[in-house]
C-alpha cells in the first residue's frame, strides 16, 4: 500500500481495440483496482481525458520523470511501408512514437495477436509492411500476451505478477508468459473425452453438435493452441468460443489468419 504505483504508457498503433475491451472488463483482479491502485496509467491514448497537445505533454513528461522506470503496453503495430505512413498518431509515424517511448522502458507488454505476431493487418500479402513489436525494438526485455483478444484475467494478471514480484514471469520459447500459455487448449478442453471417443460433430447443426460433441471435423484449433481459454474461460469464467458451440481458430498463435483457421475443415 505504502509503494508507489508503477507507471504505464500504453501505445495504440494498427489495431482494432478489442485488447482494451477485453482489459478493461477484468474481474479478478478488478480491473479498477488495477488502474486506481497499482499501476499509474500516465499515457494511453484511448482511455485517458486528454487530447491533442495536451496528452503528448503528457507522455513526453512521464517518459522524462519515469525513464528505465515505467512499462510500455503495445496494443497494435507498426506499419512500416512508405515510412510508417499508415498509421499517424499525435502528427508523426506510430513507429517513431513506438521507438521514442521504448528507448527509457524498463519492460514492454506486447498486447494481443497485434503487438505480439501482427494479425490481421498482417495477413498476406501485409500491403503496408505491419510488422511485429518485438521486431522493432529489439534492445528491451518483450512479454508477448497473444490472443486475439487476450483473456481479460491474463492481462491483469501479467501486470499483477510483474507488480507483486517486481520481475517478469517465467517467459516460454515465444515470449509468452508461461503460466498462461504453457498448455494447449486441446488440453483441458471440455469436450476432450468426445475427442477421444472418436465422437465428432460432422456439420454445425447436426444431432452431435446438439450433443456437444467434438469439433475438430469442423476446423477447431485446440489441439495446437497454447492459451488458458479451456480453462480461465471468458467473462468471469462463464464460457470461452468451443463453449459456444464453435471451434477455436486459433487466435492466440503465429500467423493464425494465413494457416486456414477460418472454415477449413478437416
Ligand atoms: Fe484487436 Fe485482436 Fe489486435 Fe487485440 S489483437 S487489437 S483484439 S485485432
Ligand atoms: Fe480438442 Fe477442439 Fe475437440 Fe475441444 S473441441 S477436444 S479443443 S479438438
Ligand atoms: Fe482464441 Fe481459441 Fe481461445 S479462438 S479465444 S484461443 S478458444
Amino acid at each position: 500500500e505504502t509503494r508507489p504505483r508503477t507507471p504505464v504508457i500504453w501505445l495504440h498503433g494498427l489495431e482494432c481495440t478489442c485488447c482494451s475491451e477485453s482489459f478493461i472488463r477484468s474481474a479478478h483482479p478488478l480491473v479498477r483496482d488495477v488502474v486506481l491502485s497499482m499501476i499509474s496509467l500516465d499515457y494511453d491514448d484511448t482511455l485517458m481525458a486528454a487530447a491533442g497537445e495536451a496528452a503528448e505533454r503528457t507522455l513526453e513528461e512521464t517518459i522524462e520523470e519515469y525513464r528505465g522506470n515505467y512499462i510500455l503496453a503495445v496494443e497494435g503495430n507498426p506499419p512500416l511501408n512508405e515510412d510508417g505512413m499508415f498509421c499517424i498518431t499525435g502528427g508523426r509515424p506510430f513507429v517513431e512514437k513506438l521507438r521514442y517511448a521504448a528507448e527509457g522502458a524498463r519492460a514492454i507488454i506486447s498486447w494481443g495477436a497485434c503487438a505480439s505476431y501482427g494479425c490481421v493487418q498482417a495477413a498476406a500479402p501485409n500491403p503496408t509492411r505491419a510488422t511485429p513489436v518485438h521486431q522493432v525494438i529489439t534492445d528491451k526485455p518483450i512479454i508477448k500476451v497473444p490472443g486475439c483478444p487476450p483473456i481479460a484475467e491474463v492481462m491483469t494478471g501479467v501486470i499483477t505478477y510483474m507488480l507483486t514480484f517486481d520481475r517478469m514471469p517465467e517467459l516460454d520459447r515465444q515470449g509468452r508468459p508461461a503460466m498462461f500459455y504453457g498448455q494447449r487448449i486441446h488440453d483441458k478442453c471440455y469436450r476432450r473425452p468426445h475427442f477421444d471417443a472418436g465422437q465428432f460433430v460432422e456439420n454445425w447443426d447436426d444431432e452431435n453438435a446438439r450433443r456437444g460433441y467434438c469439433l475438430y471435423k469442423m476446423g477447431c484449433k485446440g489441439p495446437t493452441t497454447y492459451n488458458a481459454c479451456s480453462t480461465i474461460r471468458w467473462n468471469e469464467g462463464v464460457s470461452f468460443p468451443i463453449q459456444s458451440g464453435h471451434g477455436c481458430i486459433g487466435c492466440s498463435e503465429d500467423g493464425f489468419w494465413d494457416q486456414g483457421s477460418f472454415y477449413d475443415r478437416v
